[in-house]
């Protein structure tokens, strides 16, 4: 039966991975894997998930199953962080369950969407995080790609996004990223964020936002500001989220799917489908990741630590761009990198070609993905000037 399948290539990112843990070059730089690295390159534990851990070892009373939805104070804990004190969670509009990671959350999106309306095509930005193709198309929904980033001038292609989602049909869905576009770094402001809330009600169709990222932007309100103002205006939504990056709990696997509902009991009907479909791909999800943050979030004082590291996250990221920015110039790398700077979160294309990323790779041992897309958050003070001088040094052959 399986020697009918064909070898399946390796994920580039993975891939890249392993060539870059093999390479013995000591200044080699990894800008590959989308992770937060600190400064000496290290992706630790945060000392509030270390607290809560242990907690966790002396309060756990039960290895018994979580139930589908599983933790209940997790999933009230993560709606208030994503809503805020929204009037869709007095209102019973909006009910939540913990998944395994983001991709876990997505993928239960992906059948949800499948079940009330097969016929559906989920709409993606151009471009968008890879994964999300394979999730959607795994689950058997058409994908189909909206203009979003612009190459010329590394910023949005706003005017081109409005005229396509002015076609969406009713009954499709459209993703969008809450903030951090993974992998360009441009998000929608307020006023285009309202401009689409407004295309969705004339057209009908039903957002999807992915929140992988809150907290690395701006900030953990303001990063939620978009999904905040289309809860304000929209019927339905659906917001997959993720604890990965902010909490730092990659391996942990935990995310979130929100049901946003048109009342109450609507709410309860597609959540109760939602958690029908959770049954029949993984049952229950598991523990560790949830109590984590349901312990982190339910202390004040273990919140007040992971703001404060979330914080530093974020300000090391931010000023990482503006640094990368003026040490290309300070460098002589041909081009404008200002670009940089004005991006969120952990993503940005340097809008390179493949050959230079190649001979980045082979002759100086700097991993870049095939798309010129980097995560800045694997520069620091050590290798800032080997990576601009490499740059500049290929781009001026
Ligand atoms: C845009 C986006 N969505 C979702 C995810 C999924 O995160 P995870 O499944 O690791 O929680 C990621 C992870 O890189 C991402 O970048």
């Amino acid at each position: 039966m399986f020697d009918q399948l064909q070898p399946v290539p390796t994920d580039p990112i993975l891939g890249l991975m392993a060539e870059f843990k093999a390479d013995p070059n000591p200044k080699k730089v990894d800008l590959s894997v989308g992770v937060y690295k600190d400064e000496v390159g290290n992706t630790p534990v945060l000392k509030s998930v270390k607290k809560a851990e242990a907690f966790r070892l002396e309060n756990e009373t039960s290895k018994s199953y979580l139930g589908l939805a599983g933790n209940a104070d997790f999933n009230s804990l993560i709606t208030q962080l994503i809503f805020g004190e929204h009037q869709i969670i007095e209102s019973s509009r909006v009910k939540t369950a913990q998944t395994p990671g983001g991709t876990g959350s997505l993928r239960v999106a992906a059948e949800l969407i499948k079940r009330a309306n097969p016929d559906a095509t989920i709409w993606v930005t151009n471009p968008t995080w890879a994964n999300h193709l394979s999730i959607f198309k795994a689950a058997g929904l058409k994908v189909e790609e909206f203009p979003y980033f612009d190459f010329d001038t590394m910023g949005l292609k706003f005017n081109e996004t409005v005229e396509t989602l002015s076609k969406v049909p009713e009954g499709d869905v459209v993703l969008f990223h809450a903030c951090c576009h993974n992998p360009s770094g441009m998000d929608l402001n307020i006023e285009q964020w309202q401009t689409v809330a407004d295309i969705a009600k004339q057209q009908k169709f039903t957002f999807l936002i992915d929140s992988a990222y809150q907290g690395f932007g701006s900030g953990l309100e303001e990063d939620a500001a978009g999904i905040r103002l289309l809860a304000d205006q929209v019927e339905q939504m659906i917001v997959c989220s993720s604890c990965s990056k902010n909490f730092g709990l990659y391996r942990e696997r935990i995310g979130a799917i929100s049901i946003v509902g048109r009342d109450a009991i609507k709410t309860e009907i597609t959540f109760s489908n939602t958690l029908n479909v959770i049954r029949a791909i993984y049952s229950m999800p598991p523990a560790h990741g949830a109590d984590i943050v349901a312990t982190i979030l339910g202390s004040q004082d273990l919140t007040a630590l992971w703001h404060q590291e979330l914080n530093e996250k974020r300000e090391r990221i931010n000023g990482l761009r503006s640094f990368i920015a003026t040490k290309f110039a300070e460098k002589g790398v041909p081009g404008n990198f200002d670009f940089i700077a004005n991006q969120n979160g952990m993503f940005s294309f340097l809008g390179i070609d493949k050959a230079a990323i190649n001979t980045l790779k082979t002759d100086y041992s700097i991993y870049i993905v095939g798309s010129s897309r980097v995560n800045v958050a694997g520069v620091n003070d050590t290798n800032a000037n080997y990576l601009a001088e490499s740059l500049a040094a290929v781009l001026n052959k």
